[in-house]
């Protein structure tokens, strides 16, 4: 890595999964403009959440990040948004009442735009087309036009991500996130009896402390705790011109910030020691993620952590250990150990999703629900025999009844119900009732531990 970090000295380092544009005067265009819009979110922000995240480090908070594979710029509507924030709001209510630990929510959301491929292009009935990397470069039809990268989509994704925040922030600030709501959140496609009823036992007896506590003086109406909440936000920063047009330099501190998300991460494919997403991350100071997959030899992990972290600060890392339900206990128990025994503060993070996709009979990308579990459990396992925390959790789910991972009690899809409302624009996401029903396990398990 070069010594002087400047918004623009990734543009030195060798780069992978960036979009190839016909005209690169149209791109310079574009970035020029975005680098003229308002920030999409305001330092201090980031501050607070990589405070919140430092309690997680600490085991003194849990880390649910969770939202779209992909978001889409026809999936865009204020339905969608509502649904992902409610589901997400249940979930954090069932895993702080068994944990009694504060949830800090992070969304997938408001920028998760832009996919990295295994292939630069795709084959299609003999045709050879440019991949689909997300609706901020391409489009997913099949035809050569639409998948020509077109740079106009980085100002519609900037746009889409603007709208989208400012229903999240009034969604939780607004009235949405009271608890006296609690019942509500309940989203009425819930099919599955046991869950739903659980659930509403639960609401239940928040409602009872609640009209308690009320009782005592302490209501929703004078304490901003049960009325509102935050959501965070975040996505892969993968396209760094759009990310670097959106780096702004904190007027409170003198310091850089991506003001694109409260929360970034780097990608599997894209966290090369030498490569150019290193080199851009180690200079914003928001709190970043990075994806451990099973290809992470210990050593490279360490140099990572003191690249990206080098003041070794809780709270301003997330590792999110992707490593697949068969993997899990043969890669990660040692990258933890030499962590652990570096003594280097991480944020550790289960994402059980993307070591877990398989090809279904009828050819269907899935995942099914028991592997995802599986490597859930594993993970707090694993954790526990180190007498490390097990931080958090980071999802590819929607609060719509979609049909796209198999398996699970409340849901029970079989392969032949993947046809029937599959419609991710890139990988399978959990459904509401699976993302619930993974939630109450969670917060089971972290009652026992
Ligand atoms: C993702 O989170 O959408 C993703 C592509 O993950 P990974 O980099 O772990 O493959
Ligand atoms: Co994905």
């Amino acid at each position: 890595m070069g010594k002087i970090w400047t918004p623009n000295s990734w543009r030195d380092f060798p780069i992978k999964q960036q979009p190839i544009y016909q005209d690169m005067k149209k791109v310079k265009k574009v970035e020029k403009e975005l680098s003229s819009y308002p920030p999409l979110i305001f330092a201090e922000e980031a501050r607070q959440l990589k405070a919140q995240l430092a309690n997680v480090a600490n085991g003194d908070a849990f880390l649910l990040q969770g939202g779209d594979c992909a978001e889409s710029f026809k999936a865009f509507n204020a339905n969608n948004i509502k649904s992902l924030f409610q589901v997400m709001m249940q979930m954090a209510v069932v895993m702080t009442f068994s944990a009694g630990k504060p949830v800090v929510k992070v969304g997938r959301i408001a920028g998760q735009f832009a996919k990295p491929r295994s292939s630069d292009t795709e084959t299609i009935n003999g045709v050879e087309y440019p991949s689909y990397r997300g609706d901020i470069v391409n489009d997913i039809a099949t035809d050569l036009k639409s998948r020509t990268p077109n740079p106009k989509k980085l100002l519609k994704a900037y746009n889409q991500s603007a709208a989208t925040l400012n229903l999240l922030r009034a969604f939780a600030r607004g009235g949405m996130a009271d608890l006296n709501k609690v019942h509500s959140w309940n989203l009425n496609y819930m099919k599955d009896h046991t869950l739903g009823e659980k659930y509403e036992e639960l609401a239940s007896k928040i409602s009872e402390s609640l009209k308690f506590m009320e009782a005592c003086g302490i209501k929703s109406s004078n304490t901003a705790a049960l009325n509102q909440t935050t959501l965070f936000t975040s996505h892969e920063a993968l396209l760094l011109n759009y990310e670097e047009a959106l780096t702004r330099k904190d007027s409170l501190t003198g310091d850089w910030y991506d003001c694109s998300a409260h929360m970034l991460w780097i990608g599997d494919r894209t966290r090369g020691l030498d490569e150019a997403h290193i080199e851009y991350f180690r200079g914003i100071k928001n709190p970043i993620g990075c994806k451990v997959g099973p290809s992470m030899k210990e050593d490279e992990l360490i140099k990572l952590i003191d690249t990206l972290n080098p003041e070794n600060e809780a709270g301003r890392l997330n590792l999110i250990v992707r490593m697949g339900a068969d993997k899990i206990a043969d890669k990660f128990p040692k990258l933890l150990k030499k962590v652990e025994s570096e003594g280097k503060k991480v944020v550790w993070s289960s994402d059980p999703m993307h070591g877990n996709v398989e090809k279904a009979d009828n050819g269907y990308k899935t995942r099914d629900f028991d592997n995802i579990l599986g490597e859930v459990k594993q993970f707090f396992q694993i954790h526990k025999a180190q007498g490390s925390v097990a931080g958090g959790i980071h999802l590819e789910m929607t609060g719509q009844d979609v049909t796209e991972c198999t398996g699970s009690k409340s849901s029970n899809i079989t392969t032949n119900d993947l046809t029937s409302r599959y419609h991710t624009q890139c990988d399978p996401r959990l459904n509401a009732d699976q993302s619930l029903e993974l939630a109450f396990m969670i917060a089971q398990t972290m009652k026992e531990a």
